[in-house]
């Protein structure tokens, strides 16, 4: 049977690690009532999702005032910044349990959940962002760290009067250091023509050799009552690497973006998740035995987000295939990587 989505009147509390800063309860308002999903009509034009490197001025005006926006809602709405933080911390760090499975934390990652779970948490996260400027065609960037245009920190998450911007990100890390999509932990000291072409070979290796089969990009399975048993290639490298870059290492679990806790307490989690929803379009699109589960226990999935009228609504992997449906696309831009093979 599927994973379903949780009772959110039951969230408990979650396992933080040690020193966790900042409010530990991660749950969500309890919802009245619940509503599934169902497509939005087909739009003229689809959003068009930016390379966060690359936007205009106008772009980031909008941007940054639906941000602030988010970030001065109170905390108990479901919509605001920090309860859209808590999201991930309640669906990572074992604020759920299954449903049915008293005894088990749900848990959105290693597995074949990785990828849905969070298209349907930035697409929340989107309209929301659409909605508080009264612009429906508002859509969110993504950080281009396949490309070596954007390999560093997008510089309008590093600017400090920005309410993009995050105190708790790496100091050596910023701008314009070059990112290391294999980042161990240990900077490395590669020349940055060198570093660019790893990246670019990382690249390649997690979207082509290393990802021929669903299971191998998309992760195992994992269904009701079982436990996860190993993510994909994207989520294993370049995600992790490019969380643990980020995230500060003077602080005691590399907040925010080194643990799953504190991750989307700093807006670049969403571009960082973005690129990496992009991916998985892209991925759809090389090829060969490239094609996704039809098994119903991934495809009935589903998890539960309030929408832009504080609605919460139910979503399964099902909805979610098809970011065309869901109302976007991509920027356009060049995929070297894709000639990179070692
Ligand atoms: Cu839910 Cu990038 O992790």
């Amino acid at each position: 049977a599927p994973i379903t989505a949780p009772n959110i009147a039951q969230c408990g509390p979650a396992d933080l690690p040690q020193d966790a800063q900042g409010d530990h309860n991660c749950c969500p308002p309890v919802a009245q009532n619940i509503i599934d999903f169902t497509l939005p009509p087909t739009p003229a034009t689809l959003k068009v999702r930016p390379a966060a490197h690359s936007v205009d001025n106008e772009y980031l005006q909008k941007f940054n005032r639906a941000i602030s926006l988010m970030k001065a809602l109170p905390d108990t709405d479901p919509r605001s910044f920090s309860q859209q933080a808590k999201v991930h911390c309640a669906y990572c760090d074992g604020g759920y349990n299954q449903v049915g499975f008293p005894n088990l934390d749900l848990q959105v990652h290693g597995s074949w959940l990785f990828l849905p779970f969070h298209r349907c948490y930035l697409y929340f996260f989107e309209r929301i962002l659409g909605n508080l400027i009264n612009d429906p065609t508002f859509a969110m960037p993504f950080w281009n760290w396949d490309n070596p245009a954007g390999m560093q920190m997008p510089a309008i998450y590093a600017d400090r009067n920005s309410p993009l911007y995050d105190s708790e990100r790496d100091g050596p890390h910023q701008p314009p250091t070059l990112v290391d999509l294999n980042f161990d932990g240990e900077d490395t000291d590669m020349s940055t023509d060198d570093l660019t072409t790893a990246n670019l070979t990382v690249m390649y290796r997690q979207m082509v050799s290393n990802a021929k089969t669903a299971r191998l990009f998309l992760g195992q399975p994992y269904k009701a009552g079982g436990s996860p048993r190993g993510g994909g290639s994207l989520e294993n490298v370049p995600h992790g690497p490019v969380h643990i870059w980020t995230g500060d290492r003077n602080q005691p679990n590399t907040e925010d973006m080194g643990n799953f806790y504190s991750a989307a307490r700093d807006p670049i989690f969403y571009a960082h998740h973005s690129n990496i929803d992009r991916m998985w379009s892209i991925w759809k699109t090389l090829g060969a035995n490239r094609v996704e589960f039809t098994d119903s226990d991934w495809l009935d999935a589903s998890f539960v987000f309030y929408d832009e009228n504080a609605q919460a609504v139910k979503i399964r992997v099902r909805d979610c295939l098809d970011t065309k449906k869901l109302g976007y696309t991509y920027q356009d831009v060049d995929l070297p990587w894709l000639n990179s093979q070692p």
